[in-house]
């Protein structure tokens, strides 16, 4: 059931075509049109035969007021809408304002809005593009706005720069959050942002590269926009038995972070540093970000201790599953160790990692194989008896901004007898 509601003068004036404009709205809605396909959506609607002189549905300034699935509603929404459709659209770019680094709580309220209606259909929460803002020190957010006639303006189109450091001392500008407006997409948009954020990067002059994530099917759209070169990722997927290991045996204890207090971190961080310092393309996490992490990350994260300075850290998971055509896919988002922890014991981390979260769940069958990814640097925890398969990942691209200097990444990764980079999924992208 699809409820449409028109607010203002729609409703109170009989006979201004609000009941056309309520139809095209839910013919758009269920996916007649705003899908990437129908690009002359109002010629192709059921309904303009009926009412040959009706206008296209008003320019969609949107707000959600309650949970709606797009393009094909299943819940009810309100949407508002206001102006007639400019002929010509009168696009703005800009980069949203901040003081200190910190948006404006409108500013942030309204883009949150606007990508978390943009990614529904992916099913990314808001909590989660919230968590970005709120982890990252600095970002900075290009939005293409609509100057509609009453001078309101509303966000079509928007691109997210953050600031990262990636080994050996990458200063690298992420890209994040591209996405346009269902009713505004292959009219450009996204390219002129992401043209904008070329520009911007360029300009701020702090930035030795620019680095990205994308799914297959966007991997040529970022090509053509200068994204050029492939940072090669590979993933490791190794058989692993959940157990609940003895803490009384052997020199190490493992448990959950649970039992950690703040003293910890730093130990953490400094784990991290240990591990992947040496790895090209990992991050290196300034401490204010890492601590947001390991804060957002706190429930999957497991510690080993030796048993003779219990206090003491000497190596840590960060372990989280996704069930997968009804199996766990565990993946391995993190990993800090000392240089000479014992690879047997990392092992009994991560499978005591699994074990502990199945039993939270409830799993009785916990001592089955099950599959953990991992980067291939993790190659330690396969052994000869495990099954160890392994994919790459082509989805992470790259462009130098400055080409000839030292720490172009090409180059780097050129200079290195490792074809694959380190990327952890705590660091997000
Ligand atoms: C992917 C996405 C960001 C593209 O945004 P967009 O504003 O439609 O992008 P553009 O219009 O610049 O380009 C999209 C395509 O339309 C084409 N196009 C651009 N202008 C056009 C026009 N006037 N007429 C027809 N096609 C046009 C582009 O050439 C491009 O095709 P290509 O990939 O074959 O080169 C958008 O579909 C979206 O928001 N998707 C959901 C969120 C998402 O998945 N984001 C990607 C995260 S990696």
């Amino acid at each position: 059931m699809v409820f449409a509601l028109l607010n203002g003068s729609y409703h109170r004036h009989g006979g201004d075509g609000s009941y056309q404009r309520v139809r095209s709205v839910v013919w758009e809605v269920l996916g007649g049109c705003g899908t990437e396909d129908c690009k002359d959506w109002w010629s192709e609607c059921p309904w303009k035969p009926r009412y040959p002189d009706t206008r296209p549905p008003a320019s969609l300034c949107w707000r959600s007021e309650t949970k709606f699935v797009y393009p094909r509603a299943s819940t009810a929404f309100t949407w508002y809408c206001d102006n007639p459709r400019p002929q010509k659209m009168d696009i703005h770019l800009a980069v949203l304002p901040t003081q200190h680094h910190v948006l404006s709580d409108k500013d942030q309220n309204d883009w949150l809005e606007f990508i978390t209606f943009c990614f529904h259909a992916k099913g990314t929460p808001r909590s989660h593009f919230a968590r970005q803002l709120n982890n990252e020190p600095i970002h900075t957010i290009l939005v293409a706005r609509l100057a509609s006639p009453t001078n309101t303006v509303s966000i079509v189109s928007t691109v997210r720069i953050f600031h990262r450091t990636i080994v050996p001392n990458i200063r690298t500008a992420g890209i994040g959050a591209v996405c346009t407006h269902p009713s505004y997409r292959k009219q450009g948009l996204s390219s002129k942002l992401l043209d904008f954020a070329r520009q911007v990067i360029a300009d701020m002059n702090a930035f030795d590269c620019s680095l990205l994530h994308c799914a297959p099917r966007f991997q040529s759209f970022y090509h053509q926009r200068g994204w050029t070169n492939t940072l090669l990722v590979e993933t490791l997927v190794v058989d692993m038995v959940p157990t609940i290991h003895d803490n009384d045996t052997g020199d190490y204890i493992v448990q959950p972070y649970a039992i950690a207090t703040d003293s910890h971190l730093p130990q953490l961080q400094q784990l991290h540093q240990t591990f992947s310092g040496g790895k090209i393309g990992a991050d290196i996490r300034p401490k204010a970000f890492s601590s947001a992490l390991m804060s957002s990350y706190q429930a999957s994260i497991f510690v080993a201790t030796t048993k003779a300075v219990p206090e003491t850290v000497v190596g840590y998971c960060s372990l989280q599953y996704h069930v997968r055509d009804g199996c766990f896919v565990w993946t391995l988002c993190d990993l800090g160790v000392e240089k000479n922890v014992p690879h047997d014991v990392i092992r009994r981390l991560v499978a005591h990692a699994m074990h502990v979260q199945l039993e939270q769940l409830e799993q009785m069958d916990t001592h089955t194989h099950q599959t953990v990814e991992m980067p291939s640097c993790c190659k330690f925890l396969g052994t000869e008896d495990q099954h160890v398969g392994h994919k790459i990942d082509h989805g992470w691209l790259y462009y130098d901004v400055l080409p000839g200097s030292n720490n172009s990444l090409q180059k780097q990764m050129e200079s290195t007898t490792i074809a694959t980079a380190t990327r952890w999924k705590i660091d997000g992208f």
